[in-house]
């Protein structure tokens, strides 16, 4: 097992039981697994910020195949930047809706145009990224 120290914090009364209440109702064993997660997740955002980081995103789009020219749209631009999207998952919702699942490696910057770029593409009914992390430098 990975050496773990101890450290202490000095927290407000209040901000102490809003931690607590947080922790017994999200199952976490303790105050510092969730702790580890705040700032896991902090250090993700973080890898975000530089544009020349690698990281890794899970696109969402929801819409409708029969609207003009968008999924032509939509596929042009995931043929533009075939070394970033590494997997696309298209599920046929009904006659009409499809929802897609993409899933992007490469650095930051590039990853936000990429998926900006998707999501305001003119008709796509729903969507949202989940902007996440190679891992590789989170412990
Ligand atoms: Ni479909």
């Amino acid at each position: 097992m990975e050496k773990v120290t101890r450290f202490s914090i000095s927290l407000e009364k209040e901000l102490l039981s809003k931690l607590d209440a947080f922790v017994t109702r999200s199952g976490y064993s303790n105050r510092s697994e969730a702790i580890r997660d705040f700032i896991r997740d902090r250090l993700v955002q973080e890898e975000w910020k530089d544009p020349k980081k690698e990281v890794v995103a899970v696109l969402i789009l929801v819409y409708d195949h029969t609207a003009r020219e968008l999924s032509d749209c939509l596929n042009r631009i995931q043929h533009q930047h075939v070394e970033t999207v590494i997997s696309t998952t298209h599920i046929h919702l009904d006659h009409h809706n499809c929802l897609e699942v993409i899933i992007l490696r490469g650095k930051a910057g590039k990853l936000k145009k990429i998926t900006d770029s998707l999501l305001s593409t003119r008709n796509v009914k729903h969507g949202g990224v989940l902007s996440t992390t190679t891992g590789f430098d989170i412990p």
